[in-house]
């Protein structure tokens, strides 16, 4: 039915989950019910991005302003989290998946941290998709951090001013090692970035749609990735010479 050109999906796929409190609302549920569905979209996007062959997937989690919503809700959200990885540890060694964080890990309640910790050694040998959670979350904050990092190791000698580079840079960031992301979708109809990758997104494909987390399933997911596959990367160039490099 669907016909997706192997060669052209994104190498990385980044998405910002929104929508599970309004999911939720829709429907007079408690806003918990809607993060609990949107777990199971997770689960859903995670194995199929997989089996895809998509190399890297990056999911925003949790923010580093998500700390700001009320406690009652915070805490159910980081009990999800941890629910999540203990349950879906196994299904990562099934499926080959490695997993990473990024985000300011040592503001997560101990454990959680710890139930992060684990699921990050259990499948460091794993060689497939690399799945990555952002918690506790902020671009800014890493950018600020990577600042700090690179302008300490140019105080020591560690590194000349004139080895600065855009590499370089992104090296002191979380995702080092991590391409840019291809492709970043935000569901819920929600038009911004919200403080999300901010460096790495620079030449990204951004998708949009309204439908929110819990509903994203795989006619949305096709829908999206059939969009981006029709779309022409310029990278400041010329329709021509991208056309001439292919
Ligand atoms: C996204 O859903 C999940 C998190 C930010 C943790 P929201 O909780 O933001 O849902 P809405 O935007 O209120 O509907
Ligand atoms: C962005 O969603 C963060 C996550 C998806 C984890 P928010 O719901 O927190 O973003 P805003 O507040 O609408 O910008
Ligand atoms: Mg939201």
């Amino acid at each position: 039915m669907h016909t997706l050109d192997p060669e052209k999906l994104p190498r990385h796929l980044a998405i910002i989950m929104d929508g599970n409190g309004r999911w939720a609302q829709e429907r007079m549920l408690k806003r918990i019910v809607g993060h609990r569905k949107g777990v199971e979209t997770v689960r859903y996007i995670v194995e199929e991005s997989s089996r895809l062959g998509i190399g890297y997937l990056t999911l925003f989690a949790f923010s580093s302003e998500n700390w700001l919503r009320p406690k009652t809700e915070v805490r159910s959200l980081m009990a999800l989290l941890k629910r999540y990885l203990a349950g879906e540890t196994p299904r990562m060694m099934a499926n080959n998946i490695r997993f990473n964080v990024i985000g300011d890990r040592e503001e997560l309640p101990g454990d959680v941290e710890r139930a992060v910790r684990e699921a990050i050694d259990k499948t460091s040998g794993n060689n497939g998709m690399v799945l990555t959670l952002a918690l506790s979350y902020g671009a800014r904050r890493e950018l600020l951090r990577a600042a700090a990092g690179l302008a300490s190791d140019l105080a020591a000698g560690r590194v000349r001013e004139d080895e600065v580079s855009e590499n370089l840079f992104a090296g002191y960031l979380y995702t080092a090692g991590i391409p840019d992301p291809d492709l970043l979708i935000r569901t819920s109809g929600e038009m911004r970035i919200s403080n999300f990758l901010l460096w790495q997104i620079a030449y990204s494909e951004l998708y949009f749609t309204d439908v929110n987390w819990p509903d994203f399933g795989r006619e949305e997911f096709y829908r999206a990735l059939d969009n981006y596959q029709s779309r022409e990367r310029r990278y400041g160039l010329i329709s021509d010479q991208v056309r001439k490099r292919r």
